[in-house]
């Protein structure tokens, strides 16, 4: 696929899913993310709803249309139309068969500064909204989640207004935060965070805090999910490494045992046509991570790549 460009699903329509997650679940890739397919003003667009595209190649993506819809009739909801709710990340959850989706929950002007909980009994839903919540008492935008080696399930999200990153451990049931957090990365202003496990450590990609403008990237290590972490460096190497490649990272995700991050490329002005890429991860004999630029990603069709077909 050509990376900075806006793919299309296997109808041929432009994915709308920003802001997104890759879920790998029985075999198939669940893309989740933000639809902005509606008109931008004011670099802002409505709440249409969280969308899903599955995959079995990551080059097919079928539409499995929105999964988690928005509420239009009543202004105090979380999920109403004119609210903010971005960067949708979903888990199986083994002991309950249910997948927990979590997003940022906010008020247009990002005041509010919460979590969006929903279920599903399947990865294409539909999710139900279960309850909106500042996780820990703390403020709550850019999040993902992560799932450790021993199933536990991890909330981190910029707090803090941006200053700092919580890693807040949920409960059994994913559906709630535990009372437990640590905060990291002090006064970094950083955003957007992505994170893996590879090569017996822990990695978090995150970008800074500029809004829809890219900025570079950092990547932090550490032993242990709770810390220390400890900041790098930039991973990108190539033309725009200083802007992440003119994108901002959203989620990781592993091929076999290879890692891909995920890039968003926003378009402000018009935010449904922002474009997106997928670059392999290298992580050296130092456990440094590298992202190097590459017009074109392929995962399948070897035989296009070495022309033969
Ligand atoms: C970015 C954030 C995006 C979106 C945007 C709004 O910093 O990563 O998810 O919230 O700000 O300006």
């Amino acid at each position: 696929m050509k990376n900075k460009t806006l793919w299309t699903d296997t109808e041929g329509k432009p994915i709308q899913a920003h802001g997104g997650m890759i879920l790998q679940h029985k075999g198939i890739y669940y893309w989740y993310g933000e639809n902005k397919d509606t008109e931008t003003v004011n670099r802002h667009v409505d709440f249409i709803g969280i969308s899903c595209y599955s995959s079995e190649d990551l080059e097919n993506w079928r539409n499995e249309g929105i999964v988690l819809s928005p509420v239009v009739n009543n202004p105090a909801h979380m999920l109403y139309t004119k609210n903010i709710c971005e960067r949708p990340r979903v888990l199986y959850n083994k002991s309950t068969k249910q997948f927990v989706m979590y997003t940022h929950a906010d008020t247009a002007d990002y005041y509010y500064a919460g979590v969006n909980v929903a279920v599903a009994a399947s990865p294409t839903g539909p999710f139900v909204w279960l309850k909106s919540f500042q996780p820990n008492r703390q403020d709550s935008r850019d999040m993902t989640l992560f799932q450790d080696l021993d199933g536990s399930a991890w909330l981190i999200h910029s707090a803090n207004y941006n200053k700092t990153m919580n890693i807040a451990r949920l409960s059994d049931d994913y559906l709630d935060v535990t009372g437990s957090y640590i905060s990291i990365f002090q006064d970094q202003e950083r955003e957007a965070p992505a994170i893996m496990y590879s090569h017996n450590r822990y990695y978090m990609i995150t970008s800074g805090c500029s809004g829809w403008e890219p900025n570079p990237s950092l990547y932090g290590i550490c032993d242990h999910l709770i810390g220390p972490w400890k900041l790098i460096d930039n991973p990108c190497t190539g033309p725009a490494y200083r802007t992440t490649f003119d994108g901002q990272g959203t989620c990781i995700f592993f091929v076999q045992n290879q890692p891909y991050v995920l890039l968003d490329h926003w378009h402000p002005d018009d935010l449904r046509s922002s474009a997106y890429s997928m670059l392999p991860i290298q992580i050296s004999d130092n456990g440094g991570l590298k992202i190097e630029w590459q017009d074109e990603t392929f995962f399948t069709n070897s035989k296009r790549r070495e022309g033969t077909s």
